[in-house]
């Protein structure tokens, strides 16, 4: 991975204060608290029943059963555009990216990408937190399917996941990583509080992302 240009380092032109960046691991306490406790005996680990709520929205993690929506939505067109092509073309190609990627996640850090409903139980997309290997912060992540755009959704969302990562997670500052042509994400991560914090690559041969980021 190409690091951040910048990253640490005071930038010219007074602009935001140089990150924080965070050493060490965060915690894995998603499952704690009332909300994920379970009862005695409940056959459902207490992690897996973890569910935020907003004004018009549930979030839950994702499961195995949810991969037709994950079908639907990672080959939608602004996905694969901004986001990239997970090779995802039938159901058990959903249910092995879910493994390697969401479920991966819960295991090791015990946050990930998260399903998004609302309260009637249709689907609308992820949002949750992403970490990966090329940058010190974990990530805010968001994709909605294209019926659900532009209602403020992926704002009311973003910000439960933002209050999770700090109330739930631990974490004391996150990032955001868009493509550079990304209008929708940018004008969503500036209204949630995040600062231009440079550009990246999250791979040596990987497009050249902006990179954004916000204490918590
Ligand atoms: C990015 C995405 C989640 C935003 O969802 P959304 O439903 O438009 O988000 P919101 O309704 O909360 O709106 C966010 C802001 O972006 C603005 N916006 C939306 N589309 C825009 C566009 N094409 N150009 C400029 N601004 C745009 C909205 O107007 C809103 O700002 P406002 O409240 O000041 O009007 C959605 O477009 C999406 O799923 N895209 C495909 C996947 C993706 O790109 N994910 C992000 C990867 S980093």
């Amino acid at each position: 991975m190409r690091p951040a240009r910048g990253r640490g380092k005071p930038r010219g032109g007074g602009g935001p204060p140089a990150p924080r960046i965070r050493r060490t691991p965060p915690r894995r306490i998603i499952g704690r608290g009332p909300r994920a406790r379970g009862a005695p005996g409940d056959a459902v680990p207490a992690a897996a029943r973890l569910c935020l709520e907003t004004p018009r929205l549930r979030l839950r993690r994702l499961r195995l059963a949810d991969a037709r929506f994950i079908h639907g939505l990672v080959n939608d067109p602004a996905f694969v555009r901004f986001i990239g092509d997970r090779g995802v073309r039938t159901l058990a190609d959903a249910r092995r990216y879910l493994r390697s990627g969401p479920l991966a996640s819960y295991a090791r850090h015990g946050f990930g990408l998260y399903h998004v409903a609302l309260h009637d139980g249709t689907p609308v997309g992820l949002c949750g937190l992403v970490k990966r290997d090329a940058l010190p912060d974990a990530d805010v992540g968001f994709a909605f399917v294209p019926a659900a755009r532009g209602r403020g959704l992926a704002g009311e969302a973003a910000a439960a996941v933002i209050e999770h990562a700090r109330r739930d997670c631990g974490l004391a500052r996150l990032a955001g990583v868009t493509a550079l042509d990304n209008l929708a994400s940018m004008r969503l991560l500036e209204k949630l509080g995040f600062a231009p914090d440079g550009l990246v690559r999250l791979a040596p041969d990987g497009p050249e992302l902006r990179l954004y980021g916000r204490a918590l």
